[in-house]
């Protein structure tokens, strides 16, 4: 499992597509979690958005994104509570409307929803893998942005604000809360091992030292360029690469810290 450590970061040789050539999804859109197949899928049909079997004849499935074009189908976010997947029964819908996305169990319950402080007035599945939902009156406004909620995958392009938090799964393909942690928060990067199955977090076994008195010299955003390298932009804009060995190198992906 220690190959998972940090499966976090994942690094892609995608060829890197426009940003906003999308097909758009209309409110009153559904999706339903009957086969595998039920997904919005990006326009150059790398990533997907949409139900997930569980494993072979499960008659649970998750709302995730995946590579779509890769055999294996790599997930990339899924819609979880406190870090614990959102399993829905066969025959769940999902429904986008003009208050977000709402997932309810056959007998009509509500399990999960995503409901931003805007209007929405439609969404898309984008090629660099972020799922928008597009806020009313301003189209290049994001309601809400599955870039902005990550799981345990960050691609390229993607940016995370302070107070970001990615966990690790517990195993390649049980994606509940696993035994490490990337925080970036109070102007730092760290990474923590847990011990799990308890909470309790480990010293970080790496910290980007980047939280500073002088906040404009703190961390500000941790970002994922699109030549896919990973550094911290500080306030005052400058940039800090983080050592070699916690950059990735290309063609490769699933890379352990
Ligand atoms: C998914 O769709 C493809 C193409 O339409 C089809 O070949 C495949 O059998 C479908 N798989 C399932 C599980 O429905
Ligand atoms: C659905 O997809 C999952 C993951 O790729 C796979 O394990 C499962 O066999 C698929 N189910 C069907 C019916 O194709
Ligand atoms: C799941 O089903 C798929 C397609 O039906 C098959 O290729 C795969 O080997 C199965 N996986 C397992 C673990 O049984
Ligand atoms: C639309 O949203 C973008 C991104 O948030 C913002 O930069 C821009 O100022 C907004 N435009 C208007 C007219 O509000
Ligand atoms: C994943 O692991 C957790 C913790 O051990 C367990 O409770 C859960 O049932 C597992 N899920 C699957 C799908 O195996
Ligand atoms: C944030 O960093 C400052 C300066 O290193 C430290 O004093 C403070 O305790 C940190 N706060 C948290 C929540 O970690
Ligand atoms: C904070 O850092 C900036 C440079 O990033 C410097 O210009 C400024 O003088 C510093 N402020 C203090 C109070 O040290
Ligand atoms: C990504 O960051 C690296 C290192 O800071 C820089 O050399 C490269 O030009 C950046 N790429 C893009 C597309 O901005």
């Amino acid at each position: 499992m220690d190959s998972l450590a940090l499966s976090c970061l994942i690094l892609l040789s995608l060829p890197l597509l426009p940003f906003l050539s999308a097909a758009n999804i209309p409110l009153g859109s559904t999706l339903s979690s009957t086969s595998n197949n039920s997904s919005w899928i990006s326009p150059s049909r790398d990533f997907a958005f949409g139900f997930r079997q569980l494993n072979n004849n499960s008659d649970l499935f998750l709302l995730a994104i995946w590579f779509n074009k890769m055999p294996e189908r790599t997930i990339i976010w899924h819609a979880n509570e406190d870090n614990h997947p959102v399993l829905a029964p066969r025959g769940s819908t999902l429904e986008l409307t003009a208050t977000g996305l709402l997932l309810k169990d056959p007998g009509g319950q509500a399990i999960w929803d995503e409901k931003p402080n805007k209007i929405v007035s439609d969404a898309a599945m984008l090629d660099t893998g972020n799922f928008v939902l597009i806020a009313s009156g301003n189209h290049s406004d994001y309601a809400w942005q599955s870039f902005k909620s990550p799981t345990d995958t960050i691609l390229p392009t993607q940016i995370l604000d302070l107070g970001s938090v990615l966990v690790s799964r517990l195993t390649e393909t049980n994606l509940s809360k696993g035994r490490f942690e990337l925080h970036f928060s109070n102007g730092s990067l760290q990474l923590i091992p847990v011990a799990w199955p308890t909470p309790s977090q480990y010293k970080s076994y790496y910290t980007s030292n980047t939280c500073s008195a002088n906040s404009s010299e703190s961390g500000h955003q941790l970002v994922f360029n699109k030549s896919a390298d990973i550094y911290i932009e500080n306030n005052n804009g400058q940039i800090v690469q983080l050592p070699q060995r916690y950059q990735l190198s290309p063609f490769s992906s699933n890379i352990g810290l």
